[in-house]
């Protein structure tokens, strides 16, 4: 076996790891460094493996190509055969990590499904660029370089589904795309990152919180449909019943500042509650907690807490999915880290 110390003075073994590629800017081309023609999903997984062996990582890497294609177009089908995948690769003891590359846009959207309904025994890491392969300054191979040191690691275990981008580790909880462009595009909210990656150093900034814990819900692909209403100045109630009218089994509002909204769609919402419609008070700002407030008690509203919108759509069709209807226990989904 090949060990290669590390300037920490840890070991990177030769670690078999699977990649799942769903395409995205780490696969993406620009065709021109001066104009915006860019045209994700165009390099497949055996040209980004073949790049990665060039840069003689001590790790052995699996590639499995799902899909190749902008991360707008990722939904339940693709989950639920990325799902089955991971699921059934993480139950193989040769397998010590799993990679799914991914464009940014909804990566933190997979990232925290996974992180709910996959068992995190072994490194699930999601990795993606802002610049596509060819751009000046692209972001791909490094982040891709990234992942790999961290999904080799034992110690990424029981710190859920991780996203790594521009040497930071993110938990899938805290990750945020808070940027439209530009290689440091991704927040943590509200840990910040939770280590820092290179290449050639690995350094975590804390001990694992989820240490041996099965996962949270069972995965379902068909999920109960869960509107996200947009606040905004002058907002009429019509919002809420037009939702309420297309299906919408449960609604996350994306409120003022801490999760606020006018009085007439307040009224609509607790309406909702009434009508066993659950409501997440979330927040349009991009950071800062939603805690609970007198009126959630008074309304039977849940608070989003550190979850944004995208986010805390997900967890609620995932409490409705798994039965979850108390909004007590449904708080205190939202609550946990
Ligand atoms: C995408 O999300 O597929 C496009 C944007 C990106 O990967 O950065």
């Amino acid at each position: 076996m090949k060990i290669v110390p590390d300037r920490y003075g840890k070991c990177m073994t030769d670690t078999h790891i699977e990649v799942f590629a769903t395409g995205g800017t780490i696969a993406g081309m620009a065709g021109s460094a001066t104009r915006r023609d860019y045209r994700p999903g165009q390099i497949g997984i055996d040209d980004l493996l073949a790049g990665m062996a060039a840069l003689g990582l001590p790790a052995k890497l699996v590639g499995h190509q799902f899909a190749n294609i902008g991360s707008e177009d990722i939904g339940p089908e693709l989950w639920r055969k990325l799902h089955e995948a991971a699921a059934q690769r993480m139950g193989d003891s040769a397998c010590q990590g799993i990679i799914i590359t991914h464009g940014t846009d909804t990566a933190e959207e997979t990232a925290f499904l996974f992180d709910q309904t996959l068992p995190t025994t072994k490194p699930v890491v999601l990795v993606g660029a802002m610049r596509p392969a060819d751009a000046v300054g692209s972001d791909g191979m490094r982040n891709f370089a990234n992942a790999v040191r961290v999904a080799s690691d034992p110690e990424a275990a029981g710190r859920g589904v991780l996203l790594v981008m521009s040497d930071h580790i993110f938990a899938a909880r805290d990750a945020r795309k808070a940027r439209t462009e530009g290689a440091n595009a991704f927040r943590g909210f509200p840990r910040g990152p939770v280590g820092h990656v290179t290449p050639a150093s690995l350094e975590w900034f804390g001990p694992p919180w989820r240490v041996d814990e099965p996962a949270r819900f069972e995965f379902h692909e068909n999920m109960p449909k869960v509107s996200i209403l947009y606040a905004y100045a002058g907002m009429s109630a019509e919002n809420v019943v037009q939702a309420l009218e297309g299906g919408a089994k449960g609604l996350v509002l994306a409120g003022f500042g801490h999760g606020n909204a006018s009085g007439g769609i307040r009224a609509a919402l607790a309406d909702a509650v009434a009508a066993g419609v659950p409501v997440v008070r979330a927040s349009r700002v991009d950071e800062g907690l939603v805690d609970r407030e007198p009126d959630d008690d008074a309304h039977g509203f849940i608070a989003a807490r550190a979850l944004g919108p995208p986010k805390a759509r997900i967890l609620l069709q995932l409490l409705l999915a798994n039965g979850i209807n108390d909004p007590v226990r449904a708080q205190q989904a939202f609550d946990r880290r």
